[in-house]
């Protein structure tokens, strides 16, 4: 049966699903008595989902369900932390034996050392790896390390790209009109943040990506000053842009000629592309990578991983690099990554995550075909963004700020969320399949965007 028939035999099947938001709108207005915005992150808020952020109670798989009693198929799986979907039943045994064991003790424990031995199985860069409690702690370890290492304070860091929420990351990592970005060979430098010192930018090199010319550029003229070269290896914080072909390699190519370290961070790509992540998918060994999300399957938890060389840098005395942490190496959250870990290497997850992923892709693109949208599909495998725009790709962040049209994407979820199909509006995240998902989830998110097309219309 082609796509296109079996897509017409479920819209006939499946009823719109028509949504109630009352108890939401209610939580919101209670929520922002005590809480900023109503929420913990902006980019939970009544920033992007209007009128009020869908407040959700409960899931199971791939599936969620709001304070309203609404269910949904969940794509956004909490910006990528839930590899196996909600309440997998293999981590909700870990966890209440962890929990009624003793959830930490801020000690050694048995749990670490397994969580990291299957961690350095699995991520081929790996010598040593240590545990810290999110993606931005992670960077910012690593940040620090490299520094320490190269004895250089500078660092280079793209447009675009997100590293988390520390001070030295937090520029350009936002969209902005494109007659503010400055030239590509001289970007204008844009706080993403009040309350960072100016200072902490005079250590930042920034460059556009995805432009071999323009980096061999930079590094000629500031390679001798960096410590590091951050990168994501697929821009995922501006929707989900990969690499062009050989540019990552080139990359650290660059970064080994200049004696630079290449931190890879792999916070989002981590555990999702393949069993190494991107830097195995795109066979490259950087000098260090950062990890977190899908790490935790839905705990808190981050990693940076390389060479002892570099690692053992942190071990106790002079010159040491400081990294201290009361939940460092969590023990609930140990036994949670050994044994997500352990259920990643399956035989069989990789593959059926991008079979999966490369289905939804294809789906959509047909339905934005067929409804004559002006919109393209991202990405492949376990993570995809969706762009409209009249452009045929969006290649980098400049891209991304001048010709896609955010705000039909927001209505464009708004109207998908209304069919049952969880989302966040931002643009800037990214469509996540997980092990959770099935063939019969897929179907039901391109019959959704098709009905969704015809509100846009
Ligand atoms: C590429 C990347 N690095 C680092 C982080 C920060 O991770 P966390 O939110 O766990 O601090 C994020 C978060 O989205 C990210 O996308």
């Amino acid at each position: 049966m082609s796509a296109r028939v079996s897509l017409l035999i479920n819209a006939l099947r499946t009823p719109t699903k028509v949504r109630t938001s009352t108890r939401s709108e209610q939580l919101f207005e209670d929520a922002q008595k005590s809480l900023i915005e109503g929420v913990n992150s902006p980019s939970r808020g009544a920033a992007v989902y209007s009128p009020a952020p869908v407040f959700l109670e409960r899931g199971a798989g791939s599936h969620v369900w709001d304070a309203d009693g609404n269910e949904y198929t969940d794509f956004m799986m909490s910006f990528g932390a839930l590899i196996h979907g909600h309440a997998h039943p293999k981590l909700v045994q870990v966890v209440s034996q962890a929990m009624a064991e003793g959830s930490h003790f801020a000690s050694a424990t048995s749990a670490e050392v397994e969580a990291a031995e299957r961690f350095r199985r699995m991520v081929l860069s790996a010598e040593a790896v240590r545990f810290t409690n999110t993606g931005s702690e992670a960077t910012m370890l690593a940040l620090r390390l490299a520094r320490a290492h190269t004895g250089r304070t500078k660092f280079l860091k793209f447009e675009g790209h997100y590293h988390g929420w520390y001070d030295a990351f937090l520029l350009n990592a936002h969209g902005h009109p494109p007659e503010q970005l400055g030239p590509p060979e001289n970007p204008t430098r844009i706080p993403d943040s009040e309350g960072i010192p100016p200072s902490t930018f005079e250590d930042v090199v920034l460059a556009p990506w995805n432009d071999v010319n323009a980096l061999e550029r930079v590094m000629r003229a500031r390679g001798h000053e960096l410590a590091a070269v951050i990168t994501e290896p697929i821009m995922a914080n501006m929707g989900c842009i990969p690499p062009r072909d050989g540019y990552l390699q080139k990359m650290h190519k660059l970064t080994r000629e200049y004696e630079v370290l290449l931190i890879l961070d792999e916070v989002v790509t981590g555990f999702r592309y393949a069993p190494g992540g991107c830097q195995e998918y795109y066979g490259i060994q950087p000098d260090l990578s950062t990890f977190g999300k899908a790490l935790g399957a839905g705990f808190p938890v981050g990693a940076v991983a390389g060479p002892r060389a570099i690692l053992d840098r942190m071990r106790w005395g002079e010159n040491m690099v400081l990294h201290y942490g009361t939940f460092n190496g969590h023990r609930l959250t140990m036994k949670v990554v050994a044994a997500n870990l352990d259920l990643l290497s399956a035989n069989d997850t990789y593959r059926r995550l991008h079979a999966l992923g490369d289905a939804a892709v294809a789906g959509l693109r047909e339905v934005f075909r067929r409804r004559k949208t002006k919109a393209i599909v991202q990405g492949f495998g376990p993570m995809f963004q969706i762009y409209f725009t009249e452009r045929d790709a969006i290649h980098d962040y400049r891209d991304y700020c001048s010709y896609v049209d955010t705000a039909t994407y927001s209505r464009f979820v708004h109207a998908l969320l209304q069919r049952g199909v969880y989302m966040t509006p931002s643009n800037g995240l990214h469509w996540i399949i997980t092990t959770a998902h099935s063939e019969d989830d897929i179907q039901e998110l391109i019959q959704a965007a098709d009905q969704a097309c015809g509100d846009l219309a």
